[in-house]
């Protein structure tokens, strides 16, 4: 039994949809009922004893509001006393890289520390910029506004989030990657207005960028102010070229070569669409 937590969510979402063709039993976590799923929340112990109860291996997904290990920490505890083997956390790239007097992912860092600290078997994938995130454009595109472009003209190796999924399967039932960390990236560096330029001859229409501030930006969204510093570091490791590498993890791990943007795109042309 594998409990996936963030079900609900990107990656998560997608680990759940994997695991069910694969006829893998798991339980996928959610605030809310879902079908299958446990209601739990990691601000709560006992709902995250009740979700780890049985279970063999956890795919962990946090997002908290403010960023700490608070959450991934809550189901280390659980997840030690419940006698879970292995957990398979979702971190990001850079993190820890020192970044203008700071550290990059701070809270992830954290959280893989605790992680390793806790003699639970682990496996960390340390994903970039999911191409999915201009999912989150669709009304600007439709409205034939300019995306906000916050990365200026860095490359990132832009990564389908179906293959983050396949990974951190692979790492859940499979013990050769016990201990292992993977930058997973995608097999290609894109700046900002490349995948904007993809999208657009995908979508066959205008898709225009604006260079924004990134600290305006999350503050336009009601983010509060830490969490804006935590985000903002990241962001701006990113912009001066610090994710400007390709890994082969995804290719060795799963036989097959990474899915680019273009691809990526081509396949969710029906989400743009739907706008319409
Ligand atoms: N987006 C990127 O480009 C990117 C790149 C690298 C790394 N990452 C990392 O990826 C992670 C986010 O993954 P994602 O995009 O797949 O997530 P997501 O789509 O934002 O979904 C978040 C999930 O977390 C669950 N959740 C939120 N608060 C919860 C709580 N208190 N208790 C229980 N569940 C809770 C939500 O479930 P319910 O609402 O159903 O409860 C939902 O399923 C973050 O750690 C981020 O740092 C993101």
């Amino acid at each position: 039994m594998i409990l996936v937590t963030g079900a609900t969510g990107t990656i998560g979402g997608h680990v759940a949809r994997l695991l069910t063709d694969r006829g893998v039993a798991f339980r996928g976590m959610s605030r809310n009922d879902l079908p299958n799923g446990v209601r739990a929340d990691f601000t709560d112990p006992e709902s995250l004893a009740t979700a780890v109860a049985g279970v063999e291996a956890v795919f962990l997904v946090t997002v908290p509001p403010v960023p700490s290990a608070e959450h991934d920490i809550a189901l280390v505890t659980a997840a030690k006393a419940a006698g879970v083997r292995k957990i398979v956390k979702l971190s990001a790239i850079g993190s820890g890289e020192p970044f203008d007097g700071t550290t990059v992912g701070g809270w992830h860092v954290a959280a893989e520390e605790a992680i390793a600290a806790s003699g639970l078997a682990w496996t960390v994938l340390r994903p970039p910029s999911f191409a999915s995130n201009f999912l989150q454009y669709r009304e600007l595109i439709e409205a034939s506004d300019p995306l906000p472009n916050v990365f200026g003209a860095a490359r990132q190796p832009v990564v389908d989030p179906r293959d983050v999924a396949a990974v951190a399967v692979e790492a859940l039932l499979d013990s050769a990657h016990d201990g292992r960390r993977y930058d997973v990236t995608g097999p290609e560096l894109l700046t900002f207005n490349d995948q904007a330029a993809i999208l657009e001859r995908v979508l066959g229409r205008p898709v225009k960028t604006v260079d924004v501030d990134l600290r305006g930006q999350l503050a336009s969204f009601g983010m509060p102010p830490e969490a804006i510093e935590q985000v903002s570091v990241g962001a701006a490791w990113a912009s001066a070229g610090g994710t400007e590498y390709v890994t082969e993890h995804v290719s060795r791990i799963l036989g097959r070569p990474a899915s680019t943007f273009e691809q990526w795109a081509r396949d969710h042309r029906a989400m743009f669409a739907a706008m319409r």
